[in-house]
């Protein structure tokens, strides 16, 4: 592949995962998460190159062209997924970074093969930039990419966004190789976090663990300065919009509240099968107001959507069994020959459905324990053109900053959902279309489209500052 990418992204995952079928024959799909989700219309609407991993072991496929982006994959062998991908990214910062919801685990040979997979995604990325081409280089897996490319390349402009929280000292000061992490972003122009706090924790860190000058956001390093700044992510606002308000997705709707058995209420909860989500917290709040007899079965009912994810790690394995017990459980107790209390599908579902299942939903349950924005709640929003529907949302989600009229709830406060999810399901619908109406009118100002430039104009002109003070 030519040397000619003028914009190179650089992300663990490419925007498709290929999977084998039973029958042995392989093809792709949409990869799950956030970051796809967000980045996808960005990069195909500029012809950008998207440098990832395919999602299985082995031999990478040749470069191809899909929905107008360059994908290159970088091969990733069984050993290196298990120690890159699930040890490292997965079972050590994840949960690290994630505030320690579950208890991260440390390993040198992890830390070794993050190293040599870091350093295989840096080399890649060097092949394909252009001449002063910019690279943005994205989340915690690959946190040692944009030094290792500035070594390779000094003539490029790096960007990194961290898509998850980025801890406070005293939690990331845990982490045995924690001079190399914060080493390996330093090689970024410009470091984006989620939220204000999580760039102050990093210029923290640069100053306390490396002894480095800073003023404000800035840090001074190696002769050249790196700014750190939140740009908190987004959607594409209008396209998820025009998607759920079409005809096919509002007869979808109503068609999902008839087969759920026309329900007086429907609740609703969409995540990856992911620890931080706090999908027991949901569960938990949703039996106590059965078992108190607040709501009743089937006449409100809770569709649980949980993509399967990160499968092989320890804590999903368990965290998967006892939500599962647990809907069992509730559905033996209160559900009836009429129909089960919770409706779990733990899949993947196209985005058309989720589309219907928000228009269909009478409260959205968004309850992470923590959570870098969390898309799910702003897809919501997006949905809901006809103003119907209430948000409810933890306040450790990125996103409570900005969606400010959702019912904000903490997740470790079950007495506190109960309630918000009570008044989430009576609230007057005046009320409800006043709430939605003001996050909707946010939202459409501040779309993927608005994340993606902010970004972008920042890091342009720290590399302008940059060439200014190497001239
Ligand atoms: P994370 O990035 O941690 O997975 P986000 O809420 O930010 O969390 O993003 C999740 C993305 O994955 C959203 O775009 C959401 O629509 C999508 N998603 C979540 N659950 C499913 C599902 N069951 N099927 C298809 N897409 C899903
Ligand atoms: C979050 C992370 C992404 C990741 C996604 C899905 O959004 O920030 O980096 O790609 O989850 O997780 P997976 O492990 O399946 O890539």
């Amino acid at each position: 592949m030519p040397a000619d990418s003028p914009v190179v992204v650089v992300a663990n995952r490419l925007p498709v995962d290929q999977v084998t079928d039973p029958d042995g024959t392989t093809r792709w799909q949409r990869s799950p998460g956030g970051l796809v989700t967000a980045l996808e219309p960005f990069v195909a609407g500029r012809g950008g190159a998207w440098v990832g991993w395919s999602g299985s072991a082995g031999e990478a496929p040749e470069p191809f062209e899909s929905g107008g982006m360059h994908l290159m994959p970088v091969p990733l062998s069984e050993e290196e997924v298990d120690g890159y991908y699930e040890g490292m990214s997965n079972a050590s910062l994840w949960p690290l970074y994630h505030d320690v919801v579950e208890k991260p685990e440390y390993h040198r040979r992890w830390w070794d093969i993050y190293v040599q997979v870091n350093k295989r995604f840096a080399a890649r990325a060097a092949e394909v930039a252009a001449q002063d081409a910019i690279v943005w280089v994205h989340d915690y897996q690959l946190q040692l990419v944009p030094a290792l490319l500035r070594q390779l390349r000094p003539d490029l402009t790096i960007g990194f966004f961290l898509h998850i929280p980025f801890p406070p000292y005293e939690l990331f000061t845990q982490l045995p190789w924690r001079q190399a992490v914060i080493e390996g972003l330093l090689g970024a122009d410009l470091v984006g976090f989620q939220r204000p706090a999580a760039a102050a924790n990093f210029v923290q860190l640069a100053r306390r663990l490396h002894d480095l000058n800073t003023r404000g956001n800035v840090i001074e390093y190696e002769k050249r300065t790196v700014a750190a700044k939140a740009f908190p992510i987004s959607i594409d606002v209008a396209s998820f919009d025009r998607l759920a308000s079409s005809e096919e997705v509002i007869a979808r709707a109503k068609e999902i509240r008839t087969e759920l058995g026309s329900p007086d209420k429907m609740v609703l909860g969409v995540d990856r099968l992911d620890y931080t989500k706090g999908i027991g917290v949901r569960l938990n709040a949703f039996q106590e107001l059965l078992e108190d007899g607040v709501v009743s079965a089937p006449e409100t009912v809770l569709v649980q959507v949980a993509t399967p994810s990160r499968e092989r790690v320890e804590h999903y394995v368990h965290m998967r069994e006892t939500i599962e017990q647990q809907v069992g459980h509730i559905n033996g107790v209160y559900g009836s020959i009429a129909g089960p209390a919770v409706h779990y599908f733990n899949q993947s579902m196209p985005r058309e459905e989720l589309a219907a299942l928000y228009r269909a939903a009478d409260v959205m349950l968004v309850t992470p324990y923590r959570d870098g924005m969390n898309l799910v709640a702003k897809e919501y929003v997006a949905a809901r053109g006809d103003l119907g529907g209430a948000l409810v949302l933890s306040e450790f989600a990125g996103a409570a900053a900005e969606l400010k009229q959702a019912y904000l709830v903490n997740p470790h406060d079950i007495a506190g959902v109960k309630a918000q999810l009570v008044r989430a399901l009576r609230q007057e619908p005046a009320d409800g279309a006043k709430r939605m109406r003001a996050m909707r009118r946010y939202l459409a100002k501040n779309d993927l489209e608005h994340w993606a430039s902010s970004f972008f104009d920042a890091l342009r002109a720290q590399a302008e500052g940059r060439a200014g003070t190497s001239a």
